[in-house]
């Protein structure tokens, strides 16, 4: 097991409405050029963390998987990029999604980004979603990587106080 270093905040959820709560509670922390990369499994919920932080920046729009399309642009307060690099299948096809551009243009989320790390830029939160023991529970665990991330690493902790630790399962 691999102990959470200095630089992440470990959460837990047992409803999706949380896990939108909570990344709600995240966009506010956000500006124009950041990026978080949304790692986990198939229906671990990144899209839902999606939603929850496009509807916090003000977006009406629904939000769904990009999966087909790789890359939706939503407009709230700021500019959503929500990216979803399963389906790419090497990093050349990454760099044909001028990420870097993308990055000037709003805040970018991108889920399976671990996946194509070498394209993007060094500052990032990672977001990382695993399954809990009951059906709805999930650990998020958020980890800053660079300097801006880590600059807002004590702004994070206490935004997300709601859900650091266990969650009760009911409630
Ligand atoms: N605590 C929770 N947090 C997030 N989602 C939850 C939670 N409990 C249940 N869910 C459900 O899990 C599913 C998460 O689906 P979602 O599409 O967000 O996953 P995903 O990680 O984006 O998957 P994919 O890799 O296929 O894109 C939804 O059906 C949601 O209602
Ligand atoms: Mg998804």
């Amino acid at each position: 097991m691999t102990l959470p270093d200095d630089s992440a905040v470990v959460c837990s959820t047992s409803t999706v409405d949380q896990t939108r709560l909570l990344a709600g509670a995240v966009a506010g922390l956000v500006d124009d050029g950041d990026l978080l990369v949304l790692v986990g499994d198939l229906g671990a919920g990144k899209t839902a963390f999606t939603q929850g932080f496009a509807a916090a920046l003000g977006v009406d729009a629904a939000v769904t998987s990009p999966t087909f399309t790789l890359a939706n642009r939503y407009e709230g307060r700021l500019v959503v990029n929500h990216l979803d690099v399963y389906r790419l299948s090497d990093l050349a096809e990454a760099r044909d999604l001028a990420i870097p551009e993308l990055l000037e243009q709003g805040v970018t989320l991108i889920e399976w980004g671990e996946r194509i790390l070498p394209a993007l830029p060094n500052d990032r939160l990672d977001v990382r979603i695993t399954f809990g023991d009951g059906d709805d529970d999930r650990l998020i665990e958020l980890r800053s990587v660079g300097d801006r991330w880590c600059g807002l690493l004590e702004e994070l902790r206490d935004v997300l106080g709601p859900w650091v630790g266990p969650q009760r399962v009911f409630g």
